[in-house]
């Protein structure tokens, strides 16, 4: 039987660190609200109605694509919404973040959350990515995407997000026992959820750490690299694994240490320097900083251009923002963006 198309895409040959015709491109938040075609959708449901509606949240993911000339799909979906059938009550608020209205504090509250095992609580997700597959052309590989244990757990503690990260940080250093406890069953409930959508269709996999930047170099490798190692090594191998983190460039090397093909960096440190942290059998994923698509299109390509001069086109290097598309973005910039990638020519000087 014939590889599927999708094998030899150039965003597949870049996680398995294959020479490509150009930089691959996609973005995080590709699907948002800076997009009219998004918000044309999510006027009518919820952001929570939407997640857990297949027709439309492949949707969303599918007009997403036909406006952006991108190298690869994402699942349309949330981070979080694993934690509700482990116990924890996930709300929305019209324009706020995400709220979790029982949040652990206590060792105590450990009691009440579920590791999650149960694959029908989720099967809106599975049919999203049966969905979103079947719509896709047959070259377009689709990304789905799990948070880190440590994000999870911090969203579990702190119940929204945080400025401080006290109460997260609080339970780690307090109650060192119950903390791995929470670990263990996050670890075990992601690996289950990431291999689900592995099954239904997903050809690569992005784990979010968004929020491990909050902590020192020596408390991730203490409290969180043990747990997100067992993570990624329990991953389904044929998939590459994007390990992506922000807030914190000293946190690199160690999170190249837990593992992922491709290690996903922000804008905080320059592209050549983080990959020489994390070493020449890793590709990278980055890392302009989200904000520059909020100034003049041409600053957007000439910084576009100045990220790409940082690798020259080394086979490994995945094009992406260092965290996601804001919501002020105007359209014309991402465009700007993703053409001046799909145009630049490594020979050429920013
Ligand atoms: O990247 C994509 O286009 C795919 C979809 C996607 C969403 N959330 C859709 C979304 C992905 C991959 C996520 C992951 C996610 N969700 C993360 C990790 C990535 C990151 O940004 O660090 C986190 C921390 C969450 C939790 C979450 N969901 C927050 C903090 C918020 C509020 C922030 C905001 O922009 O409102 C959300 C809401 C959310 N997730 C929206 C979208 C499109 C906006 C919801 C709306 O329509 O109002």
């Amino acid at each position: 039987m014939a590889a599927p198309a999708w094998q030899d895409s150039r965003f597949m040959k870049a996680a398995r660190r294959e020479p490509v015709d150009r930089v691959p491109v996609w973005l995080m938040r590709q699907a948002g609200r800076y997009l009219p075609e998004y918000r044309r959708i999510r006027e009518k449901v919820s952001f929570l109605q939407l997640c857990r509606d297949p027709r439309l949240a492949s949707e969303v993911m599918l007009v997403t694509i036909e406006r952006l000339p991108v190298d690869a799909a994402i699942l349309f979906s949330d981070l979080l919404l694993i934690l509700e059938p482990m116990g924890l009550e996930l709300r929305f608020g019209p324009d706020e973040g995400p709220t979790l209205r029982n949040p652990i504090r206590e060792p105590g509250d450990l009691a009440r959350i579920r590791e999650w095992e149960d694959a029908d609580s989720l099967d809106f997700v599975w049919e999203t990515v049966r969905r979103t597959r079947a719509g896709l052309p047959a070259e377009m590989p689709l990304i789905g995407f799990a948070g880190a244990p440590f994000t999870l757990a911090a969203y579990a503690i702190e119940g929204r997000t945080s400025r401080s990260f006290e109460n997260v940080k609080r339970f780690m250093y307090r109650y060192p026992e119950a903390w791995d406890d929470l670990l263990e069953k996050l670890v075990r409930s992601v690996a289950r959820y990431s291999m689900a959508q592995y099954e239904s269709g997903v050809q690569a996999l992005q784990i979010f750490d968004s929020w491990v930047g909050c902590l020192s170099g020596d408390d991730y490798r203490h409290y969180v690299l043990p747990h997100t190692r067992r993570l990624l090594a329990s991953l389904p191998p044929e998939a590459p694994v994007i390990h992506f983190g922000t807030g914190n460039p000293a946190l690199i090397p160690l999170q190249a240490e837990a593992g992922g093909a491709v290690i996903g960096v922000d804008w905080r440190i320059r592209l050549s320097e983080a990959w020489s942290m994390i070493g020449e059998d890793r590709g990278i994923q980055g890392n302009l900083d989200p904000a520059v698509l909020l100034g003049p299109e041409e600053t957007v390509r000439r910084r576009t251009r100045e990220v790409l001069a940082e690798t020259r086109g080394r086979p490994g290097h995945i094009f992406n923002l260092g965290h996601g598309v804001l919501p002020s973005t105007p359209v014309e910039n991402v465009l700007a963006l993703i053409e001046t990638v799909r145009d630049w020519d490594p020979e050429q000087l920013p």
